[in-house]
């Protein structure tokens, strides 16, 4: 079997998650890629790279951590996704132990769910995907109103509770790179 660089196995894993991004049955949309997942592939690699945590994992586990939502699981893709992603991974022959270490950031990234998170990277997912939210409030806003279709009021004290929860979500780290910007958003949402 052929080995790959981490790089060719990245490229290769973005074009997966982006060409599922694309599909129709995606109910997210293409709007998942740009304005979530690129989000927290970068938010995760600044976490691991501040906290000394494992760059290429975060990286893989960032790109894979919804993946079984976008391919039509919502309620159980941290399940699916886990399934979904040791298949691809073992496919482009990546060593089986950081297989597992990805797996388990995938498994216990979710907030809804009460899972351990035995590792820092795991922590490090959980972070940078509610650290996604502060980065796209224009997502939020098109989510609130287009979609949900609240009014204004409604909308924004949704928005103002969904980026608490958020907030309340992030290891300190995780506040300190982002407070300014929670900052100025709660200015805008008052
Ligand atoms: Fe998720
Ligand atoms: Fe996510």
């Amino acid at each position: 079997m052929k080995d790959y660089s981490h790089k060719e196995v990245v490229k290769k894993v973005e074009k997966t998650v982006e060409a599922a991004c694309k599909k129709q049955s995606n109910i997210y949309g293409y709007d998942a890629w740009k304005h979530h997942i690129l989000p927290v592939v970068k938010y995760s690699k600044m976490l691991a790279k501040k906290l000394g945590a494992d760059e290429k994992v975060v990286e893989l586990a960032a790109l894979l951590h919804d993946y079984g939502a976008i391919n039509g699981d919502p309620d159980e893709h941290h399940i699916s996704g886990v399934r979904e992603a040791e298949k691809i991974l073992k496919k482009l022959n990546y060593p089986q132990g950081k297989i597992e270490e990805i797996k388990h950031c995938i498994y216990a990234h979710r907030g809804s769910r009460p899972i351990k998170r035995e590792t820092i990277e795991a922590e490090i997912i959980a972070s940078a995907d509610a650290m996604a939210h502060f980065e796209d409030i224009p997502s939020l806003f098109y989510l609130v109103f287009t979609k949900h279709k609240l009014d204004i009021e409604e909308g924004v004290e949704s928005l103002r509770s969904k980026l608490e929860r958020d907030w309340k979500k992030l290891m300190p780290q995780a506040r300190e790179m982002i407070e300014a910007k929670y900052e100025t958003i709660k200015r805008v949402l008052k």
